[in-house]
């Protein structure tokens, strides 16, 4: 082959394919962009500004606070904002498709429900409100108004999130047994909201995602050390069918930083720790097998497996920028977001229930409406909590989360 020849033997792309693409394109162009106003400038509103902005079907038209410091915080990054401090002026302003909320939780339900009833699709920052009656409205206003409500419960778009769903429901753990999570730190200290509805969100959305079912029961227990009447640690048990529990841990008093969590399985177990930079899953192979009999102690050691240890490769992309992402997508294809209305509800009602414990001093509060002594008889005698027919771990797949006056 003459030199330069192989330069120039790049296959051509036919015709036809560059007809449709150059369309495409110019269909791309021509598709109008979501227009998005932000609400609330402080800790994480800057972060869905900066990603917002970096998506491609969307402009982010303007950002409010009620505090100018903030938004002169947020000019300083972006020169070309716009700013304001009345939160109308982005619910009503007619050009704006969607308002994403990112201020304290006790304003989420008046800002959302006026976004909402202005004919917005609404983006409403963890947790959605402070009350599961307020959750319901707003899911009844979008859908009579046809609107998209999407939450944000971050971690679901996280890809050790993605990957530990994607083991369990494969069957990779066998059984699991429980789930252990451990969230700490010193501070951030918030004024309208205890610690439990701070950070334990973040494990509650991911433990229903990964176990696929809503609890029978919750129980807190949890002290107010500095400000009064604020909880500032709490430790929460989460009782599922079959025995399932799960225990969260949360605090503003830790002097490390604890992002953890341990799921343990009848064969295998997982360890994420999402502080690690690039092992942020580990997948022991180990299991505790019960030998049918055994006369020693000794004997008793055998039943131990220690087995390899794997971690995954996961893939790098910020969280964030894909549930803002999704949130776009959901408006242009009209399509139900994967963390909508309702599963922001479910974790309004386990947030609730573990409120209504921690002023029992941590009696356990049923969903279905049965006392917490109840609820301990009859977990101990099986006879009206007996497991149901067993799913195999591979059904769980598609499984709905059970909320007894939800789903
Ligand atoms: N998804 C996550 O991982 C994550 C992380 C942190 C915070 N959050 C959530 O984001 C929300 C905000 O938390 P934060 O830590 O940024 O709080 P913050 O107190 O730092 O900021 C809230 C901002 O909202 C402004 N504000 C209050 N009322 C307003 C109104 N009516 N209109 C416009 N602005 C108003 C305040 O002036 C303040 O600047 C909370 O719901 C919190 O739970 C989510």
């Amino acid at each position: 082959m003459p030199p330069g020849v192989a330069a120039c033997a790049a296959p051509l792309q036919p015709l036809t394919n560059r007809v449709r693409s150059t369309g495409q394109e110019l269909r791309n162009r021509m598709k109008r962009l979501i227009r998005v106003g932000v609400l609330g400038c402080g800790y994480w509103g800057p972060l869905l500004i900066r990603n917002f902005r970096s998506l491609a079907d969307c402009r982010l038209k303007i950002v409010c606070d009620l505090d100018v410091a903030r938004l002169k915080h947020a000019c300083a990054m972006y020169s070309d904002l716009e700013t304001v401090t009345a939160p109308e002026r982005v619910i009503e302003g007619t050009d704006i498709d969607a308002v994403v909320i990112a201020t304290p939780v006790k304003t989420h339900y008046p800002l959302a429900k006026a976004s909402l009833l202005a004919g917005k699709h609404t983006f409403i920052e963890k947790p959605m409100a402070a009350s599961s009656a307020e959750c319901e409205e707003l899911i009844d206003i979008a859908r009579r108004k046809g609107l998209i409500l999407m939450v944000d419960h971050t971690f679901l778009y996280s890809a050790p999130v993605r990957k530990i769903a994607e083991i369990v429901q494969a069957g990779d753990l066998g059984e699991i047994r429980y789930v252990n999570s451990r969230r700490l730190n010193l501070g951030l200290f918030q004024k309208d909201i205890n610690v439990a509805w701070d950070l334990a969100p973040h494990d509650i959305s991911i433990i229903l995602h990964i176990l696929g079912e809503f609890p029978i029961a919750v129980n807190c227990q949890g002290n107010a050390h500095v400000s009064p009447g604020v909880e500032d640690v709490t430790n929460m048990s989460l009782f599922f069918p079959h025995k399932r529990f799960a225990t969260i841990q949360s605090s503003w008093l830790e002097p490390r930083k604890i992002r953890e969590m341990t799921i343990v399985g009848s064969q295998r177990m997982i360890v994420y720790d999402d502080l690690q930079t690039r092992e942020k899953i580990r997948i022991y192979d180990v299991r505790v097998v019960r030998p049918p009999h055994y006369d020693t102690f000794a004997e008793f050691h055998y039943s131990y497996h220690y087995g390899d240890s794997y971690i995954p490769h996961l893939q790098q992309e910020e969280p964030l920028n894909l549930a803002c992402k999704h949130f776009i997508e959901c408006i242009e294809m009209n399509s139900p977001p994967i963390t909508g209305g309702r599963h922001g509800l479910e974790m309004i009602k386990v947030l609730e229930g573990a409120s209504a414990s921690l002023k029992m001093n941590g009696a356990p509060f049923t969903f279905d409406g049965r006392n917490g002594t109840d609820l301990i008889s009859v977990q101990s005698n099986g006879a009206r909590y007996a497991p149901r027919q067993r799913r195999t771990p591979k059904t769980t797949r598609n499984a709905r989360l059970l909320v007894r006056g939800v789903a």
